[in-house]
């Protein structure tokens, strides 16, 4: 089983989290279904999960997704210590669209709501979900690191973040992992430099949207080349999408979203082929 650190923290998990967005917003699953998917991911082995206080509709209903995780914990049945839960601070659903909020009050606030809706004590790997233009970016990180100081947060990790800001955090703090959006078809951050730099600091790199986001994935399974090297390696085109991401550095941990049980056992056989070297440079180039 493919393994991938977080940080620097010493905790390994398997290299296929599950991105627990689809669960909660517009779309979502029932409840029973939404938790048969976690405890099918969690019995596959499945032990990170990435949520956010925002998946949910709308401002009403902020925290579903972590209420939902608190749930399916009590549900499972089975000692839990090792599933690593990943929330993120710093936006809101005001009548459903997604804006900013992440200043240091709102952050804190946002914390605080997101231990009592997780019923925990601390937050293992909490997040600052995008960097809010009203707010000084490192004003939203000292708010960060004081509630780690406080044990309210365990780690600190950023999402929708630039190489440029990635470096002014670590001249204040240690950043454990780095969340941004990358995927076959949108490869932003293996060409400038984030990927390499995150692995220079022995930052994770969580890939979201990893096989092309809720609708973009069905490029995934239509894609010619995908669908060639699927055939080729006995696997999924989404297998193939994901191994790719996989073997783009030891730091990399893609987060596929799943609404159906079949979608992340699938997902997690990426580990078990091996694209060729060649096959990875030809999906780099999916685009030229
Ligand atoms: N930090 C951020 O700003 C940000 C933004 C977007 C997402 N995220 C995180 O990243 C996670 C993943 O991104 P995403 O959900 O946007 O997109 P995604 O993982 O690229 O695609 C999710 C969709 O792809 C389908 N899928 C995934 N694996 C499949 C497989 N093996 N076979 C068939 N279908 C498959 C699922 O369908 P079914 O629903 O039918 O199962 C799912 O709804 C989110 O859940 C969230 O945790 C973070």
């Amino acid at each position: 089983m493919m393994k991938r650190t977080i940080g620097q923290t010493g905790r390994s998990v398997f290299c296929i989290g599950l991105g627990g967005m689809p669960l909660s917003i517009e779309g979502r699953p029932d409840e029973k279904t939404a938790i048969s998917v976690i405890h099918a991911a969690w019995d596959a082995g499945v032990d990170f999960l990435d949520i956010a206080n925002v998946y949910c509709l709308d401002q009403q209903d902020i925290g579903h997704n972590e209420r939902l995780i608190a749930k399916a914990l009590k549900l499972w049945g089975k000692p839990s210590e090792n599933i690593m839960i990943a929330t993120k601070g710093g936006l809101s659903r005001p009548r459903g669209d997604w804006t900013s909020l992440a200043s240091p009050k709102e952050l804190r606030r946002a914390c605080e709501r997101s231990l009592k809706d997780l019923q925990l004590e601390t937050l293992f790997l909490y997040q600052l979900h995008a960097v809010d233009p009203h707010v000084p970016f490192l004003d939203s990180l000292g708010e960060l690191i004081k509630l780690k100081k406080e044990g309210k947060i365990l780690h600190i990790g950023l999402s929708n973040i630039t190489p440029v800001l990635l470096e002014s955090a670590l001249q204040v703090t240690r950043i454990e992992s780095v969340q941004n959006q990358c995927n076959v078809f949108y490869q932003r951050d293996l060409r400038n430099g984030l990927i390499e730099l995150c692995s220079r600091y022995e930052i994770t790199y969580i890939a979201y949207s990893p096989v092309g986001g809720s609708l973009g994935h069905l490029r995934v399974s239509q894609d010619p080349l995908l669908m060639r090297l699927a055939a080729q390696y006995d696997t999924s085109p989404y297998c193939v999408a994901l191994n790719w991401l996989l073997q783009l550095g030891k730091n990399l941990l893609p987060i596929p979203g799943a609404s159906r049980i079949e979608s992340i056992l699938d997902s997690i056989r990426a580990d078990k082929i091996s694209l060729h070297p060649e096959d990875m440079l030809k999906i780099q180039n999916i685009h030229l």
